[in-house]
Formats: structure tokens, sequence, C-alpha cells
């Protein structure tokens, strides 16, 4: 979900973006008015992270899958090894793509059904990097804090980027796909080192560099003009909520809401350690008959997505930052009138 008032400030955009009497889908990247838009969107990123000037803001027009490859093609040279800590789905993606570019150390991982996040490591002798998921969408689990690493961290944050307070210390790249908590698919953020991303290969094509988005301010093509606006608008709005701490109590509470229940309850269980547990993806699972019963009761409380992805099954709740508290209180009654056979 995106807010409510995003989307109608972007409903407004698309017919006159800023009085200049033209939409944003309209208007040319070069114009000063998308110039304004690109300007106010870092400004916002930064405000809303407390990212200084020693990290670039980058908009890259590509989701997150284009970084698994873009990371280790930029930064895992001949005799490098990096190492991947391994929770999941996208983890192993990241893993498999890496592998591509050099040699890749897998430092720890979860449990086989990726229950929780790994709390012991066997860190290579000396990492280029050490990556790591902050967020398992698929599973629901999520590093509570960074892995204890000896090397810079690469973190994709795509599906918790701006839950909570945003961690930058020791992380030399943060990449997150929009589509989650900033705006629209198709557009990227990264939060990026400026000294590591000059310490990447030169010898790239000028799009499968960082260097290129920090020396161009991401303008060195036509950039995603519509997912930049989304994102200054979305930050914004964080602003408003007051800001990450802020939104951090909010997720905290809105998980909790459902992680009690599903402690309560004697017919659904939570997939996660509690130790471990999101605070944007829950997954739970019942009995097949009354998962079934939910997912054909859901959609009449307006209450939509809740089949597990497809490669693990059960139920997922995705609360990510613009699903209201009422969501869950909503979702919660309907769990416990599903467990209780009501009406
Ligand atoms: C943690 C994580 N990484 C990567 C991706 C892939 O993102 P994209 O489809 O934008 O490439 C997703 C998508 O859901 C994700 O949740």
């Amino acid at each position: 979900m995106l807010p409510e008032e995003v989307l109608r400030n972007a409903q407004a955009a698309l017919w006159d973006l800023d009085g200049s009497g033209v939409g944003i889908l309209e208007h040319s990247h070069r114009s000063k008015e998308f110039l304004r838009v690109l300007e106010r969107t870092e400004r916002l990123v930064r405000e809303v992270g407390g990212i200084d000037d020693s990290y670039a803001v980058l908009f890259v027009t590509a989701g997150a899958t284009h970084h698994f490859a873009m990371v280790p093609g930029s930064f895992l040279g001949a005799g490098d090894t990096a190492d991947y800590c391994h929770t999941g789905v996208w983890s192993a993606k990241a893993i498999e793509e890496a592998k591509r570019c050099g040699a890749v150390h897998v430092a720890c991982t979860g449990d086989p059904a990726f229950t929780a996040t790994p709390s012991t490591f066997q860190w290579s002798a000396a990492p280029r990097y050490v990556h790591y998921t902050s967020n398992e969408t698929i599973y629901g689990t999520e590093w509570q804090t960074p892995p204890p690493a000896p090397a810079p961290l690469v973190c994709d944050a795509s599906s918790d980027i701006f839950s909570r307070p945003l961690v930058l210390a020791n992380h030399a790249l943060i990449y997150a796909g929009a589509q989650k908590n900033l705006g629209p698919s198709g557009i990227s953020l990264v939060i990026a080192k400026r000294d590591f991303i000059e310490r990447g290969r030169a010898d790239l094509p000028p799009l499968a560099q960082y260097r290129t988005y920090a020396k161009e301010q991401s303008m060195h093509n036509t950039p995603n003009t519509f997912g930049v606006y989304i994102i200054g608008e979305v930050c914004a709005w964080i602003l408003a909520q007051g800001g990450l701490p802020a939104m951090g109590e909010r997720n905290a509470r809105k998980a909790k809401l459902l992680y009690d229940f599903l402690d309560s309850s004697k017919v659904w269980r939570g997939h996660a350690e509690p130790a471990s547990r999101s605070l944007m993806n829950v997954t739970f699972r019942g009995t097949k008959e009354l998962e079934e019963a939910l997912l054909a009761r859901a959609e009449q409380r307006g209450l939509a997505n809740l089949r597990g992805h497809r490669s693990v099954g059960g139920l997922r709740a995705s609360i990510y930052n613009a699903f209201p508290e009422d969501g869950v209180h909503r979702l919660v009654q309907l769990l416990d009138d599903v467990e209780r056979g009501r009406p």
C-alpha cells in the first residue's frame, strides 16, 4: 500500500505538477520542474534517513534483483571473496548472482526452514564486503541488528527500508527496490559510501557502475521520473508521521498485535522465532482448511494478498509502513472469527 495522501497528491500531479500546467509524466527529465523534484526527493531521503554527504543517494531504474548482480560486478574482483549471510529466498538469489562474478563464502545461514536469522558466523579471512538481507520478505524474519561483520556491510533492504530508524554504521551500500515502503516498482534507492563507490570497477558499462549514478546525480540517462517523484512524496509523508522513530514505533505496535494474537491462538501459529520476527511480513499457518476459509473471507473484509509466497505456502500478512493499524485489528478479528467458527 501507499499512503492515501501520497496517492491523492500524485493524482493531482499527474495533471499539473506544482502549478506548472504540465503533469509529472509529461515533464522532460531535464526540465527545471523535474530537477526540483529530484533535488527535493534526495533532500527528503537524506532527512528521513539521517544520511550525511559521505553517502551518495542514488535512484536506479531497476528492481533490487539488478543489484544482486551489480554489487558483485562492481566490487568482487579477481582474488576477492565476498561473504554472504543466507537467510532465505532473496539471499539465495543474491548468492547465485554473486557466484557468477567471483568467490562467495556463505558465512552464516538460518535453520533449514529459515525461522530465524543466524547467530553464529564463520567469516572468510578478508571479505571484500558482507552482504545480508535485512528483512526476508517470504519467510518473515528480520535482523534485529545488522550482522557483526568484519568488513563493510552491503544490505538488501527492499522490504524494510525506512520502517524503523536507519542504521548506517558499518554499511558501505544499502539498496532497496521501491515497491514495498517507498513507491512504485521499477526503481530502487541506493545509499552508498562515496569512497566505497570509488573503489568499484571502472571498466564496466556506465550504467553497471554506481560511480556513474553518483557523478551524474542519477541522470546519466532518463530516470524513472514518476518513481523519483513518488519516493519524495512518501518521504514527506514519513516526516509528517514523525519520521523513522515514529514509523518504528507504529510498525512495532502493528506487528505486536498480530504476533500476540498468534501466540495466544490454538490453531494459528507463527513461522518465525520470536527473536527474529519481521515487523513487515508476518508469516503464519493454520490447517489447510482454516487457511482456505480465511482466504475465502478476507477479501469481503477488505483484506487482500494474504496467501503466502508460492514457494513456501501458508499465509503472510504484509503490513508495510502505509498499512493502517485498523487493518491489523480487522485481520486479528477475522483470524479469531475463523478460529472460533463465527460467521
Ligand atoms: C528482500 C527482497 N529483495 C529483492 C527483491 C526483488 O525485487 P525486484 O523484484 O524489485 O527485483 C524482493 C522483492 O520482493 C525482496 O523482497
